[in-house]
């Protein structure tokens, strides 16, 4: 079922299925809840599915400015006390959605029960990669997302999938070009602001799932190795064939690793 709630005067588009715990999937930039369908399919068997658009993605509002990480996490919070969900959640994030999630255990840690951390990381970005994001949002506000669409998915998917899965590729590609610049922009320019989370990784103290393509190349496996090591009790699983993408590029496999990750906790 698909809801539009408003909050805070922005109107959000979510996907909401099943019953049961809930699991709150927050999808990537500059994407939208459609990137979690085969997991929102699987995991609505068992649990309540909540997959909203962000603020400026998807059926959303626009956005405009600068939406900062925390201002993410705040509408998320937002958005499940709309819905009227008392229980902590399961947050499932994908590489921003990853960044939004440190964001939202500290503001927010009576509403996670558990952490699932797809292709992410939790140092902030260089002074190089935030000049290369202004000059990325100036270029999208000039000119529209078709340069991203072009360029994006050699660095969002596996060399697997780009020859085996031209489907999901299309598919990704006709989301961006469908974004609204200024909410691209918009994004890009809270993710250049976003704080350093590496010192914060020790004090994770629920149950934690790191999750990574073997040829991610933006958020390595190295790195979120790392990070894994650094959070206490996280597991650490690595998936072959895929890239930045792994929920939508190995859906099956990424699905059984957070199904036993949410079994072993039961
Ligand atoms: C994403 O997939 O959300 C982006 O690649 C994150 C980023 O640009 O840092």
């Amino acid at each position: 079922m698909l809801l539009t709630k408003r909050v805070d005067g922005q109107s959000f588009n979510i996907r909401i299925e099943g019953a049961g715990e809930p699991i709150l999937f927050v999808h990537g930039f500059p994407l939208d809840q459609t990137m979690w369908t085969n997991q929102i399919d699987h995991f609505s068997k068992s649990l309540q599915v909540i997959a909203p658009d962000l603020r400026g993605f998807g059926e959303s509002s626009p956005a405009e400015g600068t939406v900062e990480m925390k201002d993410f996490a705040d509408d998320l919070s937002c958005i499940l006390d709309a819905l009227e969900v008392k229980e902590p959640v399961h947050f499932c994030g994908l590489s921003m959605g990853g960044y939004i999630a440190w964001e939202f255990i500290q503001r927010y840690p009576e509403k996670v029960k558990s952490l699932i951390l797809c292709d992410t990381k939790a140092s902030p970005d260089t002074e190089e990669a935030k000049a290369s994001r202004e000059q990325t949002a100036q270029q999208v506000l000039a000119k529209g997302p078709e340069f991203l669409a072009t360029a994006m998915p050699e660095k969002l998917f596996s060399p697997h999938t780009i020859a085996e899965n031209s489907d999901a590729v299309k598919q990704t590609q006709s989301l961006i070009r469908s974004t609204n610049p200024n909410s691209i922009a918009a994004a890009l320019r809270g993710m250049a602001v976003r704080a350093d989370m590496d010192a914060n990784l020790k004090s994770i103290d629920v149950p934690t799932l790191v999750i990574v393509g073997e040829d991610d190349q933006l958020t390595t496996p190295d790195v979120m190795k790392e990070m894994a090591k650094a959070i206490p009790n996280a597991q650490f699983v690595e998936v072959q064939q895929a890239g930045h993408m792994s929920p939508l590029e190995q859906p099956e496999f990424v699905n059984q690793t957070i199904e036993d990750f949410l079994r072993s906790q039961a």
